[in-house]
C-alpha cells in the first residue's frame, strides 16, 4: 500500500512537471510561426522570428567540394567545433557568417542528422547544400551547375508483385533485354514524401526550394559556367552507376533533369527547422574537381548577392 501511494505521488509530481513544460512550450511558440501554416508547401521556408544576424549553413558531402571551398580562398576561418563526430567550421564569406560542415552521406540520413545538429547548435538563417549531381537529360553538359527549384524523393518505393492489379510506373518488364516483356520483379510505385513543416506532417511529392533565395540565385552570373534554374531534382539514396535507362525513365516520368543521393534529406531538415534552403549541384562527369570548382563559384556568387548590399548610385 505504502509503495503504491508513493508511486502515485511520484506520478503526480511527474505530471505536474509535464504540464509546466507543455505550457512553457506553448507560451514560447510565436504567433508568426502559426500564421504560415496554410498552404505550407507553396510558401517560402524561412526563419520568421528575430532580426538577429544569422549564419548561413554550408553543407557538403563530397571531398572534392571541400577542396573547392578551400581552393576558392573566400572562406576566412575563425574557429571550429567538434559535435558528435562532425567538425563544424565557423568563419566568414563576403562578410557573412558561415558554419561549414562536411557530412557523411551513406546512407543519406547522415546528412539530415548533420543538419539537425547544426540547426540545434548555431543560429542559422538558412542552409546551402553544395554537391554534385547526375544529368538526366542531354541538355545538361558536364561542368554546368543546376540550382533546382523542386526536389522530389524518388527512393520511397512500394515494390508491387508481378501481375499486380495496380502496377507502378517502373515496370521491370519494360527493360527486359532484348525485348520488353514480363518480368517477375513486377513493378515499383513511388510514394510522396512526408515533410515536417511548421510542426505538422504534410505529404507532397515535390518539395520547393525557398523562393526568396531562388530569386536571388536567378541573378547569378559566373564567367564560363552555365547555370540552370527552375529544374526538378530527383533525389534517392541509390548511387546510379548503371544509369543509362533509368535516367531516361526519371526524366520521362517525373520531368526531373538532375539526380543526387542526399539533397532530399537536407531539404526535409531545412523544412523541419524552418530554415531557408538552396541546393547547388554541379553536373558530374569524369573530372569532379572541375565540376566542384564550378559549383563553388556559384555558391560564392550567391553568398555575395545575399550578403553584400548593392552599391547606391
Ligand atoms: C580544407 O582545409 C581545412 C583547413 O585547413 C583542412 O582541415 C581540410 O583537410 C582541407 N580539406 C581538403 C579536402 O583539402
Ligand atoms: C572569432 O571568434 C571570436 C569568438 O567568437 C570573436 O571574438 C572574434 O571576433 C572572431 N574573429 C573574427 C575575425 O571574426
Ligand atoms: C572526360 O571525358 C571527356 C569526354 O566525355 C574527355 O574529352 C576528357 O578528356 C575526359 N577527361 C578526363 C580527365 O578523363
Amino acid at each position: 500500500m505504502g509503495v503504491a501511494v508513493l508511486q502515485r505521488e511520484r506520478w503526480a509530481v511527474k505530471m505536474a512537471v509535464v504540464v509546466v513544460v507543455v505550457v512553457g512550450l506553448l507560451a514560447m511558440a510565436s504567433p508568426t510561426m502559426q500564421l504560415n501554416v496554410k498552404e505550407p508547401l507553396r510558401g517560402t521556408v524561412q526563419k520568421s522570428s528575430s532580426e538577429d544576424p544569422r549564419a548561413i549553413g554550408l553543407i557538403v558531402t563530397a571531398i572534392c567540394c571541400e577542396k573547392a571551398l578551400n581552393e576558392s580562398g573566400i572562406f576566412h576561418v575563425n574557429s571550429s567545433v567538434e559535435l558528435l563526430g562532425r567538425t563544424f567550421v565557423l568563419g566568414k564569406i563576403h562578410g557573412a557568417d558561415i558554419v561549414y560542415v562536411r557530412s557523411a552521406s551513406r546512407p543519406a540520413a547522415n546528412l539530415g542528422i548533420t543538419l539537425q545538429i547544426m540547426a540545434d547548435n548555431f543560429k542559422l538563417g538558412g542552409v546551402i547544400l553544395l554537391g554534385l549531381g547526375l544529368a538526366l537529360t542531354d541538355s545538361l553538359s558536364v561542368g554546368s551547375v543546376v540550382i533546382p527549384s523542386l526536389i522530389g524523393s524518388t527512393g520511397v518505393w512500394t515494390w508491387q508483385p508481378f501481375q499486380a492489379t495496380k502496377e507502378g510506373p517502373l515496370k521491370f518488364g519494360d527493360f527486359n533485354f532484348p525485348y520488353p516483356g514480363d518480368n517477375l520483379l513486377g513493378s515499383v510505385k513511388y510514394k510522396k514524401s512526408q515533410i515536417y513543416i511548421h510542426e505538422e506532417v504534410k505529404e507532397s511529392f515535390w518539395i520547393p526550394v525557398t523562393a526568396e533565395w531562388l530569386q536571388v540565385a536567378s541573378r547569378i552570373q559566373v564567367d564560363s559556367v552555365e547555370v540552370f534554374h527552375g529544374l526538378k531534382l530527383a533525389s534517392a539514396d541509390v548511387h546510379l552507376d548503371n544509369e543509362k535507362f533509368y535516367r531516361r525513365f526519371l526524366n520521362l516520368i517525373f520531368g526531373a533533369s538532375i539526380s543526387d543521393t542526399t539533397s532530399i534529406t537536407g531539404a526535409l531538415g531545412a523544412y523541419s527547422n524552418n530554415l531557408r534552403l538552396l541546393v547547388v549541384r554541379g553536373v558530374s562527369g569524369n573530372d569532379t574537381d572541375m565540376v566542384a570548382a564550378n559549383a563553388m563559384k556559384v555558391v560564392d556568387r550567391f553568398i555575395y548577392l545575399i550578403s553584400v548590399p548593392p552599391a547606391s548610385s
